[in-house]
Formats: structure tokens, sequence, C-alpha cells
């Protein structure tokens, strides 16, 4: 089979390299890929939202099967377009990626269908938004309807700085038609866990629980990231949490989706927040999460292509889904001074070899006269796989100690909530 993965970071690298070790995997393209991915796969000059020319690429390279990994591209509607063509896809249509593409729409969803989340209210007029920040509870979590880059959620400790996150999205649209509602909802607090489940649509299959990292500095200090780091399974995420998301949350989710005549095809990501009144929906993904995939995606026993077109063909429920009960860890090499400023370029030293529960994915990276610099602001993941926790992640910075470029920055506590978690601390 060939297969089109459509992406170009680490979650990419880490679906393409876990699709290859199915047998009927004959080639896989990438579009648009990076450096690093060239060794897995033939990488097109296509970006990752030019959708039309995708279509082409697919068209021109006879490819048997099509996955679309990121938010942009499901959001606009790549899966449609590809259907459109007689692809076979992995990922929602446009109808569904909505439950990430707008965060009015899934808070009323999560309303209508009684799925607990964080109280909200929307607001689609400046004057009316200014005037509820003067009385609401503090902190206030302010957050763009919109896609914006993992930045559009804003906690504020004081009216001030709520009615400055306000204006900044509603009046200088800093993150332009994303900005043209806002939800403003109450502050909770718990343990996060990332839940990423495979869906058809009427099945759902969740896969092992994870923990992002998602500050740039130790001790959760710093500006917000995409992902510092990841560790998997999430010590927080109990049998007994699992089995109440099940019920409470997932099932209802994927009900509502198919109820609303949206049903979900892909990878569903809750991100859920352990409150002490149980477990509620921080937010809703339309992909696998990155660095989230990372440490996940290596768990996961047997075919990665296999359930893919399981969920493509809408027959999840005819197979089984099953993780390994080890850990994984990924600790993110980034660039100095992301998420803001920084340099690119540099040389990137490898491992000459790795060991067998060792992974590399490489994020930022483009080849340069044979060689491997920097081109992004996260670099790649050092991921590795172990016994227990404490094992993975000892693993995954013995790994990232022997990567080297010039200003790589990593956080040196990955996983330490998650291990004080385990020893009950
Ligand atoms: P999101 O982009 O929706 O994942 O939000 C980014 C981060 O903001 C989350 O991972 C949480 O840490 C935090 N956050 C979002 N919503 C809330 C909330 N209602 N209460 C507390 N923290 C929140
Ligand atoms: N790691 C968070 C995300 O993928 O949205």
């Amino acid at each position: 089979m060939k297969i089109l993965v459509i992406g170009g970071g680490g979650r990419e690298h880490a679906i393409i390299q876990k699709l290859k070790e199915d047998p009927r995997v004959e080639r896989i393209f990438a579009l648009p890929g990076n450096g690093g991915i060239a060794a897995d796969a033939v990488c097109g000059s296509v970006s990752a939202v030019d959708i039309p020319a995708q279509v082409a690429f697919a068209k021109a390279n006879a490819v048997d099967f099509v996955v679309v990994a990121p938010d942009d591209p499901l959001v606009l509607g790549a899966v449609d377009a590809f259907e459109a063509a007689g692809f076979l896809c992995f990922g929602p249509n446009k109808n569904a990626a909505v439950i990430e593409g707008s965060k009015v729409f899934s808070k009323n969803l999560m309303k209508k269908y009684r799925i607990p989340t964080a109280a909200y209210e929307v607001f689609e007029d400046l004057a009316a938004a200014l005037d509820y920040v003067e009385a609401c509870p503090l902190p206030a979590v302010v957050k763009a309807d919109g896609l914006a880059l993992g930045k559009g959620v804003l906690i504020c400790e004081t009216r001030e700085s709520a009615r400055a996150a306000v204006r900044s999205m509603m009046a200088d649209r800093l993150f332009g038609e994303s900005g043209a509602r806002v939800v403003i909802e109450e502050f909770l607090t718990g343990p996060e866990v990332s839940v990423l489940a495979f869906t058809d649509g009427e099945t759902i299959e969740p896969m092992v629980s994870s923990m992002d990292h998602k500050r740039a500095l130790d001790g959760d200090e710093g500006l917000n990231t995409g992902g510092m780091g990841t560790v998997a399974p999430n010590p927080f995420y109990t049998e007994a949490v699992a089995a109440r998301c099940m019920e409470e949350i997932f099932l209802p989710t994927v009900y509502a989706m198919k109820s609303e005549g949206r049903p979900f095809r892909g990878c569903l990501y809750f991100g859920l927040m352990l409150t002490e009144s149980g477990p509620k929906v921080i937010e809703y993904n339309c992909r696998f999460g990155d660095p989230e995939a990372q440490v996940v995606l290596p768990l996961l026993e047997g075919s990665l292509l296999e359930v893919m077109l399981a969920v493509a063909r809408g027959e999840l429920s005819k197979i089984d889904v099953t993780f390994s009960k080890k850990s994984a860890c990924c600790v993110i090499l980034a660039s100095k001074g992301y998420p803001q400023h920084y340099e690119k370029g540099f040389p990137i030293t490898l491992p000459e070899e790795l060991g067998e529960s060792e992974r590399i994915y490489i994020a930022g990276a483009a080849e340069r006269d044979g060689r491997l610099v920097t081109s992004g602001g996260r670099v790649l993941g050092a991921v590795a796989v172990a016994e227990d926790l404490p094992a993975a992640v000892a693993g995954a910075y013995d790994l990232a100690d022997r990567i080297h470029f010039e200003n790589a920055f990593c956080r040196r506590d990955i996983g330490r909530r998650a291990l004080e978690a385990r020893n009950g601390g």
C-alpha cells in the first residue's frame, strides 16, 4: 500500500514510523514532511494547508490511503476533498473537525448533551464581554473561539488582565477571525490528562492515557508551548477514572456528534481535568496530540495501519486495539528562545545507534548539504519505552543527552509530577 500522511512534525514522524511496521506498507509520502521524516518517507514540498495541491499529489502518486494529521487541514476540510476525489482517509470530515475548530461549538455541544465541562458564557459583542468580566468569578479563563496555534487561552487572575484579554482577542484581533467570538469560562483545578481515542463514529477505543508538559520551563514556569514533553500512562488516570470518563464523557461525545449529523471518524483527543467533582473536558482536539502521539503510539501493540483502516471503513468494532503495559517518556529538545524568537540552521548530531526501546521523532529540522539542521522551535523528541515510568523517564533523558545541537534546551523535569503521583506524593 502507498500511504500519504499530511503534516510535518514530530507527531507525523511517530505516525509514519508506526505505520511502517506493517509489512503491507510499500511506501509512505509526507506533505510537507521534514528533513528528519525524509529518512522514513518521501517528502513533497506541498504545504499542510494547500489542499488542492495535496489531492493532486495523491492522484499523481496513486496513493491508497491518506492520513490527515494536523488540525488546520482537518478544520479546512482536507478529508472532504480527498474523499470527494475517491481516496480512503483517516481523519474527521470538516463538519466533525469543528469540535476543535470552534470552542463555541464544543461548549454548546457539551451543554446540550450534559458532558461535564467548565461553566461558560459566549460573547460576540465586545461591550457585553467587557461588562461580564466586571463581575465574573476570578480567575477567569478567556478563550478565542477558533484555532490560535494553541495560544488562544488566557487565564486571567485580575479584572484588568481579563479586560485586556477580551480586548486583545475581540478588538485587536490578536488571533484574527478566531477572536470574533470568545468563551469566558470558570477556572478549574486538578491534574490534567490527555486521552486520545480512535473512533469511527460509533465505536470508541481510548488509547493509553498521557500527560503533557505545556510550559516552556521547569516547574511549569514560562510561556505556554506546543508541549515540551509527555509521559504515558498518566498515573492520575486510574481505572476508576477511566471507567467514569467512558461513561460520562467518551461515549456521550461520540453519541452527541452522531446525533448532530457529524459522526467523528479519526483520532479524538480529550483534554481532561480531574477536578474534585469529577473529570471534566477542558478541550477537544480533532487529531492526535503532539507530543502525546510520540509516547502513545510506541505503546500500541499490533498494526496502526490496521486500526486506521478500520476507523476509515467504519469497522472499528471488528478489531482489537491493545496497548502494552509498559511506559513511555518523550523529552522535547527545543531551540533556545522557543516559543518566542530563536535561531535556526544549527547542525544536529544524532547518536550512531539507537537501542531497541529508543526512538527519535524529528519535528523541526531540514536537510542542508546532506546534514540535518535545526529549522523550528521544537526540534525533536527523544523517546524511551521501558517496563515502568522511572525507567522510561531515565531512558528518555539518557537519549536526549546523546543528541547535540547549538542552542538546544529541554525541560529537566518531564515526568516528575507523574513520578510523585505514582509514589503517592
Ligand atoms: P487549551 O488550549 O484549551 O488546551 O488550554 C490550554 C491550557 O489552559 C490547558 O491545558 C489548561 O492547562 C488551561 N485551561 C484551559 N481551560 C481551563 C479552565 N477552564 N480552567 C483551568 N485551566 C484551563
Ligand atoms: N499537546 C497538546 C496538543 O497537541 O494540542
